[in-house]
Order: structure tokens, then C-alpha cells, then sequence
């Protein structure tokens, strides 16, 4: 019974689920994600969230963030699109002046920051009617304001650490470490959302509790950065063919395994960086 519910995402489950790109594609075919953050302490977040995007797939990539981060982060995503939002003290404010039309998903909350003032991009983001990833920073607003959760019809995804699951749940770090199977279930199933709890080993968990464990990955990931790359995959993933689910699973999947295989290929724990992971990524497609 446990085993049903509780599936973990094996190379196989990856193998069967993961879209084939066709010969006659063309962009608009693999989505147009929206990412929104960043601020002027936390620059590369955004940058991190944009390339892994790029680089899994998607058909095309847009940042929205402040001028000084556009500036900051340009170059090392070529391929991005940017808007620029108005800014306070660094940080992004308002959001209303975010046109959400004719992209496909959006991920919100990758190096945002806490200043209230970004409150109000995060009421926006979730007023656009296409799927919708909360992350990092973007998990403290949505927690002062839950309510803008209960008028969504569409998905709505979380990436949660440990730490970020206690605050939205108002328990101590070492409660969800103790139960992490059931308290993102609980968290899904009472918001109606996909829960994605991560850690060495990353819980994914549906609206209706359906869930699956993650097993790749390794401590060389225990970094700053690691998850901004895991939510760009995200990003990239949810636009493809394949159902939420399976998308959460094979982005958590191919995180993961691109860590693993950098480590037997070129690289060690100690100096395996986020950037790093991103472009190890070719080598899990490549292979997979
Ligand atoms: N084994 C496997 N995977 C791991 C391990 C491990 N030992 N440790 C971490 N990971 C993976 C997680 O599963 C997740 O996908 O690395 C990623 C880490 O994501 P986050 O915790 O969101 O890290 P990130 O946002 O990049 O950086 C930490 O979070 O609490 C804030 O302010 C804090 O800036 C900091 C940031
Ligand atoms: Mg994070």
C-alpha cells in the first residue's frame, strides 16, 4: 500500500515520461516561461533560473526583474528576453506592469527577496491564469498572503526546502525533517497544490497526495544556487509534454542526475557549483 503511494522515480519511470522533441518542432511547440526575481544582493539567483530554463528545454525564456540585475545577469543567459520592473531599494515592487500574456507557465520568487514592497508581484503572478511556480523568497510572501491561492483554477507549484516548508506550515524544521511524507502531503492536499519538498532525498507530492521520492543527487548540491537551477528545470519541464506530475519528477530526476554524473566525470563534491550543474545537464539528456 505505502509502495503505491509513495513511488520512487526510478530511471525507468524517467525513460517512459520524458517527451521526445520532434523533427518538424519549432519553439513555440516546447513553451514560453516567465521568470520574475532577483534583486541587487542576490543577482545570479535569477541568472542561475533563466540558464537551467534554457537549458532544459524550453522553447523561450523571459526575466523580469530590475534594471541593475538585467545588466548583471545579461550576459550569462544570451538567449533570455528581459523586462524590466520598477524597483525599491533594489528590489522589485509593484508588478502590475508584468504583461503575462502568451507565456505558458511562470516561475516567481528566485532571489526576490523579503521586502514587503515585492509583496505585490507574487498577488499579480498568481492572478495569470497559466501554471505557476513559487520558490525561494517568493514562499514568505505567499505565506502572508494564502488567500491569493483559493481563486487559482490553475496549477500551482512549490519548491519548499525544509526550512521554507516549517514557515509555511508553522512548525520547526526538525517536525517536517521528521515527516516529510506527510506534512507536504498535508500542505498539497488542504491548498490544492504540488508540493515539491526538497533534500537529499526531494518529496514530490500532487494536489490529491499522490506522491514519489527522488533518490539522484548528492551532498555536492548543498549549495546556494542548486534550487534556483532545480526551479529553471521545473520551469522548462511543466511546459513539455508530460503531465505536472511527471515533469516535477523528471526535473527533480535530471537535477540530480546531473550532479551525480559530474562527480564520476569531472568534478567532486567540494568544488561542484550550481553553474556547474547546469551544464552537466547535456550529459543526462545525452545519456538518457
Ligand atoms: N543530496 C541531494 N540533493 C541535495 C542535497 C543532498 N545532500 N542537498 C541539497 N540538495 C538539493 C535539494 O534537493 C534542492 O534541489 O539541492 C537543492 C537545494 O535547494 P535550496 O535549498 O532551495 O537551495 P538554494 O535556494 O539554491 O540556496 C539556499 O535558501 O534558505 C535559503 O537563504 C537561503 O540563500 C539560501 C538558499
Ligand atoms: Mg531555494
Amino acid at each position: 500500500q505505502l509502495e503505491m503511494e509513495r513511488k520512487v522515480w526510478t530511471k525507468a519511470a524517467f525513460q517512459r515520461t520524458f517527451p521526445e522533441r520532434s523533427e518538424y518542432d519549432h519553439k513555440g511547440d516546447h513553451g514560453k516561461g516567465l521568470v520574475i526575481g532577483g534583486s541587487s544582493n542576490m543577482p545570479g539567483a535569477l541568472g542561475l533560473t533563466t540558464r537551467a530554463a534554457l537549458r532544459s528545454g524550453a522553447g523561450l525564456v523571459t526575466a523580469a526583474t530590475t534594471d541593475s540585475v538585467i545588466k548583471r545577469i545579461a550576459s550569462f543567459c544570451p538567449e533570455a528576453t528581459f523586462v524590466t520592473v520598477p524597483e525599491i531599494n533594489g528590489h522589485l515592487k509593484y508588478g502590475n506592469d508584468i504583461d503575462y500574456k502568451g507565456f505558458d507557465a511562470v516561475a516567481i520568487g528566485i532571489g526576490l527577496g523579503r521586502e514587503a514592497a515585492s509583496r505585490p508581484v507574487i498577488r499579480h503572478a498568481a492572478a495569470a491564469k497559466i501554471p505557476l511556480i513559487i520558490d525561494g523568497d517568493g514562499l514568505t510572501h505567499l505565506k502572508a498572503d494564502l488567500e491569493v491561492l483559493d481563486e487559482r483554477e490553475e496549477p500551482v507549484i512549490l519548491t519548499p526546502h525544509p526550512g521554507e516548508m516549517a514557515m509555511l506550515l508553522d512548525l520547526s524544521v526538525k517536525d517536517v525533517l521528521m515527516r516529510p511524507f506527510h506534512y507536504a502531503k498535508k500542505f498539497a492536499t488542504d491548498h490544492g497544490v504540488y508540493v515539491v519538498l526538497k533534500g537529499a532525498f526531494t518529496v514530490i507530492t500532487d494536489p490529491n497526495g499522490k506522491q514519489a521520492v527522488n533518490t539522484t543527487g548528492n551532498a555536492g548540491l548543498a549549495k546556494g544556487g542548486s534550487g534556483d537551477v532545480l526551479t529553471g528545470i521545473i520551469l522548462a519541464m511543466i511546459m513539455q509534454k508530460q503531465s505536472i506530475f511527471e515533469g516535477l519528477c523528471n526535473a527533480c530526476f535530471v537535477h540530480g542526475k546531473s550532479a551525480d554524473l559530474l562527480i564520476q566525470e569531472s568534478h567532486s563534491q567540494h568544488d561542484l557549483l550550481a553553474s556547474d550543474v547546469i551544464e552537466g545537464l547535456s550529459l543526462v539528456y545525452r545519456t538518457f
